[in-house]
C-alpha cells in the first residue's frame, strides 16, 4: 500500500465540551460502549478526490441520504482497539495490525483501502483531543474506526463515496459485572461464516447475522454464542465477538486455525506468540465439538478462554447446548488462563517489558 500524501487534519474542537464533573460521572462506571467522548474523526472518499477532508470535530449525528448504499447492502467494515493510560504515557497495542486488518476487510467488501498512515493518524488525533476521557486503572478508551458506503444509489455495485469515522468510548469490562468466567451457548441452528464468505472480515454484516444466535444464547442465560463451521457443523470456529482457546492437562494450547471463516484476532495472535515463547506447545488446528465433549469428560481439557480487544482474556466456565451442556474444570477458569491474561495485560499496560515492540505511544501524549 502506497503512503498517502500527507492529508492535513483540520481541527475543529467541540464548542461545548462535556464538563469535567459530568465526564467524571459518566466515566465512573462506563460499562462497554455506552459512553462516548466529545469528538470524532471523519475522512471522506470520493472517486475524484480519493481520501480527503480529514477533520477532528465535535461528535454529532451523520446525515445520510436514505438511498445511501450502506443502508441497503451493508457495505461497511470496522475495527476495535484500545488506548491505555500507562506510566509511559498514552499507548496503543499493535494498532498497525488493526490498520492492516481494516485494509483486508475493506478489500473483501470492495471498499477503497485507507492507507495505514491515515488510519494511525486518525487514532492519534482522536486519542489526543479526547485524552481526558481515557480511564486509568483497569479501564481504557475503546476506539472504533469504521468505513461505510454513503453514495445514494440503489444499483448493486461498490459505491463511489465513503465516510471513514473514528469514535471513542471509555470502557471497563465487556461482560457485565466483570464475572470470573463466562458461559457460552453452542449454536446448532446458525453458523457465522462459510468458506469464501466474509468470516475473516470485520464487517457489520457478520455481526448482524450473529445477533439472532446471540439472542438465543441470552435466552439460555449465556453470555456469548460459540459457532461451529458451516460445512460440517462440527468444528469449533469462534464466538460471536471473540476467538477461543483450549488449555490441556499437559499445558498445551489449541486454537482453531485461520481458514478464512474466522476473524484473525490480534489478541489471538499475541497469545500464540507469548505462549510459544513461554515454551508452551500451541496448535492451530481444527477441534471438533465431539472432541471438546470427550476431553472435558476425560479431564484432558482443563481450561478454555475467549479473547479479543473487548473481551481481553475471559475464562469460559460453562457450555450450554440443546443436546446437553458441560462445565469446564471448576467452571471458574484456571491458572493458565489467568497467567496469559496477566502477561498480555501487563504488556498492554506497560508493566511488563514489551520485547516485541507491540506498544506504540500516541503521538504527543
Ligand atoms: N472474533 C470476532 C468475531 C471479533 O469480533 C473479535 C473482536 O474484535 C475477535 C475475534 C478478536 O479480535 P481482536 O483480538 O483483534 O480484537
Ligand atoms: C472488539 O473486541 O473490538 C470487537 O469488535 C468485538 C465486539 C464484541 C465488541
Amino acid at each position: 500500500m502506497q503512503a498517502e500524501p500527507t492529508l492535513l487534519f483540520r481541527r475543529e474542537p467541540h464548542p461545548r465540551p462535556t464538563s469535567a464533573a459530568t465526564r467524571a460521572d459518566l466515566m465512573a462506571n462506563p460499562g462497554f460502549g455506552k459512553v462516548f467522548t466529545d469528538h470524532m474523526v471523519t475522512i471522506r472518499w470520493t472517486e475524484a478526490k480519493g481520501w480527503n477532508d480529514a477533520r477532528v470535530r465535535a461528535r454529532e449525528p451523520v446525515t445520510l441520504d436514505p438511498a445511501a448504499a450502506v443502508l441497503h447492502y451493508g457495505q461497511e467494515v470496522f475495527e476495535g482497539l484500545k488506548a491505555y493510560r500507562t506510566a509511559a504515557g498514552v499507548t496503543l497495542f499493535r494498532p498497525e495490525q488493526n490498520a492492516r486488518r481494516f485494509q483486508r476487510s475493506s478489500d473483501r467488501l470492495a471498499i477503497p483501502a485507507l492507507p495505514e498512515a491515515l488510519f494511525l493518524k486518525a487514532i492519534d488525533e482522536l486519542a489526543a483531543v479526547d485524552v481526558d476521557w481515557i480511564p486509568g486503572g483497569d479501564g481504557s478508551l475503546y476506539l472504533r474506526p469504521f468505513v461505510f458506503a454513503s453514495e445514494a444509489f440503489l444499483g448493486v455495485r461498490p459505491a463511489l463515496e465513503y465516510w471513514f469515522i473514528v469514535i471513542a468510548s471509555p470502557v471497563g469490562n465487556y461482560f457485565k459485572g466483570g464475572k470470573k468466567a463466562v458461559s457460552v451457548w453452542l449454536s446448532d441452528t446458525y453458523t457465522r461464516a462459510a468458506r469464501g464468505g466474509t468470516g475473516a472480515a470485520k464487517c457489520g454484516g457478520n455481526y448482524a447475522s450473529s445477533l439472532v444466535a446471540q439472542a438465543e444464547a441470552s435466552k439460555h442465560g449465556c453470555d456469548q454464542v460459540v459457532f461451529l463451521d458451516a460445512a460440517e457443523n462440527r468444528w469449533v470456529e469462534e464466538l460471536g465477538g471473540m476467538n477461543i482457546f483450549f488449555v490441556f492437562d499437559d499445558g498445551s494450547l489449541l486454537t482453531p486455525p485461520l481458514g478464512g471463516s474466522i476473524l484473525e484476532g490480534i489478541t489471538r495472535d499475541s497469545i500464540v506468540t507469548l505462549a510459544k515463547r513461554a515454551g508452551r506447545v500451541v496448535r492451530e488446528e481444527p477441534y471438533s465439538i465431539e472432541q471438546w465433549r470427550a476431553d472435558v469428560r476425560s479431564g484432558r481439557l482443563r481450561e478454555c478462554f475467549a479473547c479479543g480487544t473487548a473481551a481481553v482474556v475471559s475464562p469460559i466456565g460453562e457450555i450450554k447446548a440443546a443436546n446437553g451442556g458441560f462445565v469446564i474444570g471448576n467452571g471458574e477458569g484456571g491458572e493458565v488462563t489467568d497467567g496469559i491474561k496477566a502477561e498480555l495485560t501487563g504488556i498492554q499496560r506497560g508493566e511488563i517489558a514489551d520485547v516485541d515492540g507491540w506498544v506504540r505511544k500516541v503521538a504527543g501524549l
